[in-house]
């Protein structure tokens, strides 16, 4: 990775948010030059403080622009090897309610952005942040969901992904602006959004859970899902946009094992040491929008780029957890009511 990075200009979109943040920090390690776009989206994950780490660092340029200003974008993408592109709006349930802003970001703007590398920086590798959501409910029995299972979003949120993917793909095969889609899993680890329950629900438990609260679990918890710590789909992000193999290609990128919410519960509270948990019926707007179980097969991933989760469950929540008792006051913030 170093070989490939060093000296290198890569852009990261949505680069104050959770995953883009911590992929920022790895590239400055790796020894590239890391422009960070992001809008600080007040309900997301970005925040400033994600990149304490490296904020002095000469190799890094932080830009406050919004990825809709299509002419500010132009500016910043011009001379980019790499550009990860990961700013989005990322709730399911804002989505639903103010589905014209998700539209906006999540559909357009990924459209504005690669005709803009088509128009002007032609040479960029991009490599898009896809979701698993894509595929909707999937029958228990066509689990685990391999990239060929046919897309079907339950929410708009899914629905904008789907065709920012779909763009990233076309103008690979079309223009020949060189792209890879990653669909990640839940992904968790430092600088997760926790002051709101907006983005994903491992990190409003991981907040409850250290705060002695009780967490509340939709349904009988049984429902799988795969949960990949974020340094893995940091690396995943890395070896995609250092080979040529990715090009055109579409992942699932997994986790170790599925479990359950359940054990996620159990295992979060054992670790933490606090907290424990209830099982309560689903809401009504929540059930319509509920996939059930879910996780995915990446053999794809291992097999093409020789990528495979290292950091399992216990260890992973052990990081998280650590690193929000040492920077609980940038993370918690006033807490927003959760969306029911
Ligand atoms: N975290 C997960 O489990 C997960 C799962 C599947 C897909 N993804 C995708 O990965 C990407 C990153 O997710 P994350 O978890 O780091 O979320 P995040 O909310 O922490 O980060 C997203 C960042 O994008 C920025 N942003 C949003 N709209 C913007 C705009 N119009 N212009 C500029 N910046 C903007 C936000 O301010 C935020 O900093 C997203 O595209 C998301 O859909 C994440």
């Amino acid at each position: 990775m170093k070989r490939f990075y060093e000296g290198k200009s890569v852009l990261v979109t949505g680069g104050l948010g959770f995953i883009g943040s911590n992929l920022a920090i790895r590239l400055l390690e790796l020894g590239a030059y890391v422009t960070v776009v992001d809008s600080l989206i007040p309900e997301t994950g970005g925040n400033a403080f994600n990149i304490e780490p490296v904020r002095d660092e000469p190799k890094l340029s932080v830009r406050t622009v919004d990825v809709r200003d299509v002419l500010a974008m132009e500016r910043l993408v011009r001379n980019q090897t790499v550009i990860f592109n990961l700013a989005g709006q990322v709730s399911h349930i804002d989505s639903m309610q103010d589905p014209f802003t998700d539209l906006e970001i999540n559909c357009r703007s990924q459209l504005a952005l690669l005709d803009t590398c088509r128009r002007v920086a032609p040479q960029t590798k991009v490599i898009f942040a896809s979701t698993r959501q894509i595929y909707g409910r999937v029958p228990e029995e066509q689990l685990p969901v391999d990239e060929r299972q046919p897309p079907s979003p339950v929410d708009v949120n899914g629905i904008n992904k789907l065709a920012g993917e779909r763009y990233h793909v076309l103008y690979n095969n079309v223009h020949g602006i060189h792209t890879s889609v990653l669909r990640l899993t839940n992904t968790y680890g430092p600088r997760l959004l926790v002051k709101n329950s907006r983005q994903t629900a491992i990190g409003w438990l991981i907040r409850q859970v250290m705060d002695g609260e009780t967490i509340t679990i939709f349904g009988d918890g049984l429902q799988l899902r795969d949960f990949t710590y974020v340094d893995d789909v940091v690396e995943a992000f890395l070896m995609a946009g250092a080979n040529d193999t990715a090009n055109g290609q579409v992942f699932n990128v997994g986790a170790i094992e599925p479990i359950s919410l359940r054990e996620l519960a159990d295992l979060l509270i054992e670790v933490a040491g606090t907290g424990r948990y209830e099982l309560v019926p689903f809401p009504p707007e929540r059930k319509a929008i509920d996939i059930g179980s879910i996780y995915v097969d990446d053999r794809k991933i291992r097999r093409v780029l020789k990528w495979r989760p290292q950091v399992d469950m216990r260890e992973g929540l052990r990081r998280t957890i650590e690193f929000y008792r040492a920077n609980r006051a940038h993370y918690w913030g006033a807490p927003e009511p959760a969306l029911a």
